[in-house]
């Protein structure tokens, strides 16, 4: 058991995780009528992205820029310094970075696929192979915009859904040597390391893993870039799980793991619990390689796009990933949901990973073939029945190959992301319920088709339809078990 000052015992009752902190702003939810989230969902393209929030009752569709921000963020964006170049407040940012992430040079962008589309415009030429742990979804599309090419390369127990490995995450080494002996170094700008792997559920890479990347990354003269979106997470799960690192902090966790890295790039939206991104190394010579492209795609080098009240939010943010009652509360609450799912016997990614709960529609919706999407299908029928609306981590997600065949994806997964600090535990009761009752009712289930499909990532605004009546089929089983419940 990792040495976790949040862990509190409990003396009659179940052990249930303990909120640390208390809510001092509030906002109103509404739950609307079944019928209505079907209404909502034909006008939406049975897409989850395409939703009102007003006709949304838990909004688990991200955590991106939704996780609850703290008091002394909110009161740090009051204070920022609104200039064009120069701004304080970025150099508030900039000492954050340096004392959080160990890099003193740092160039700011507006969100992390903006620092994807730098890094990827200042080192990829056509024909690149660029080395992963795993894919996200904006990394990828940004890669091969600029003409380069993905190997992702796990190792087999990463897509095994029940799991007890504890870093799913960790990049395969021999596939890594492998790969680059096979395309040549010259031929490879960088490796990628995705902390807290996203579209295989949330799950992390160890230290040692990381180690032995490095060592790969030196041997043959490559640069090692680390995306940390969820890297204060990582380093959580590294105390909790990796041997020698229980008694550590998770700043000394979060500088292990950036100082074994060249680049580093994140979205704040994630990181620090509010809006924005960057970049940041050691290497004056990276960082001058990159500095024209600042002012071109983003803004000037002392905002990048960003707001600066958000500058402000974020430098304080980041010193706040460093606190464990923070950054375990998301994990704990991820931990509670799957462990009381995986008990119920509703097929959920195990270990209990970041971000979200992960659950496996390949197994749900087994009557489902991919080329319909059980994934999309399952996560409208999961907002039609509970109102709950979570995001589609699937086939619907994947990109056509460059000859524009669909790529089924490795894992159909409904993600239901627990942003931090914003759910309480009867919420998350709720949502365990309802999944329950969904995988009891899941044969009424049937497939989508897409009537509206955009070249590049298709996910975000893509319409589909369901190839029969089966939401209405939903609705009457949901009336006869619920009745006029809501
Ligand atoms: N890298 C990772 C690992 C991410 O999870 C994300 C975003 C990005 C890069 C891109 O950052 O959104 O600021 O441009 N993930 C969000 C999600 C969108 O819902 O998982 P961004």
């Amino acid at each position: 058991m990792a040495n976790d000052s949040t862990n509190i015992k409990f003396y009659k009752e179940e052990n249930i995780p303990l909120e640390l902190h208390k809510v001092r702003v509030v906002q109103k939810l509404h739950l609307v009528p079944i019928e209505r989230r079907l209404e909502a969902l034909f006008e939406g393209g049975f897409n989850t992205f395409r939703l009102n929030t007003k006709d949304v009752f838990l909004d688990m569709l991200t955590d991106s820029g939704t996780n609850a921000m703290s008091d002394c963020q909110l009161g740090a964006m009051m204070m920022a310094d609104d200039a064009y170049a120069g701004s304080q407040s970025f150099f508030r940012f900039q000492k954050a970075v340096e004392d959080v992430l160990g890099k003193k040079y740092l160039l700011p962008a507006h969100q992390g696929r903006a620092a994807e589309n730098i890094i990827s415009h200042a080192f990829i030429k056509k024909g690149d192979i660029i080395p992963m742990n795993y894919h996200f979804t904006t990394s990828m599309a940004h890669i091969t915009q600029h003409g380069g090419k993905i190997e992702e390369l796990l190792y087999d127990e990463a897509y095994v859904i029940n799991s007890k490995h504890p870093f799913k995450g960790n990049m395969n080494i021999e596939k890594l040597e492998d790969s680059i002996k096979k395309h040549g170094a010259e031929n490879i700008p960088f490796i990628r390391m995705e902390a807290s792997t996203n579209l295989i559920g949330g799950q992390p890479f160890s230290i040692k893993n990381l180690r032995d990347v490095r060592k790969i990354a030196d041997k043959y003269g490559i640069l090692l870039v680390l995306d940390a979106s969820l890297l204060g997470e990582n380093a959580y799960l590294v105390k909790q799980r990796e041997e020698g690192f229980n008694d550590k902090t998770i700043a000394e966790i979060i500088l292990t793991m950036t100082d074994l890295s060249d680049i580093i790039y994140f979205s704040a939206r994630k990181l620090s619990s509010s809006r924005g991104g960057g970049i940041c190394t050691n290497s004056e010579k990276i960082y001058k390689k990159l500095e024209p492209l600042v002012p071109l795609f983003e803004g000037f080098l002392t905002y990048g796009g960003i707001s600066i009240r958000e500058i402000e939010a974020i430098a304080v943010g980041l010193y706040e990933t460093l606190d464990e009652t923070m950054i375990s509360q998301s994990p704990k609450f991820i931990e509670y949901l799957v462990n009381s799912l995986d008990k119920k016997g509703v097929p959920v990614v195990t270990p209990p990973g970041v971000l979200g709960c992960h659950i496996d529609a390949i197994q749900i919706c087994s009557h489902i073939s991919q080329k319909e999407y059980p994934a999309g299908a399952f996560a409208a029928a999961f907002y039609l029945i509970s109102g709950v609306r979570g995001m589609e981590r699937g086939s619907i997600s994947n990109q056509r190959d460059e000859y524009g065949n669909e790529t089924y994806a490795d894992m159909e997964l409904l993600r239901l992301a627990i942003p931090r600090r914003v759910f309480t535990l009867s919420q998350i009761k709720y949502v365990e319920d309802r999944l329950c009752w969904l995988y009891d009712n899941r044969q009424l289930i049937e497939g989508l088709r897409f009537v509206y499909e955009p070249s590049v990532l298709r996910f975000f605004m893509g319409g589909l339809e369901p190839v029969s009546d089966w939401p209405q089929k939903l609705i009457a089983k949901f009336k006869k078990d619920f009745g006029d419940s809501l």
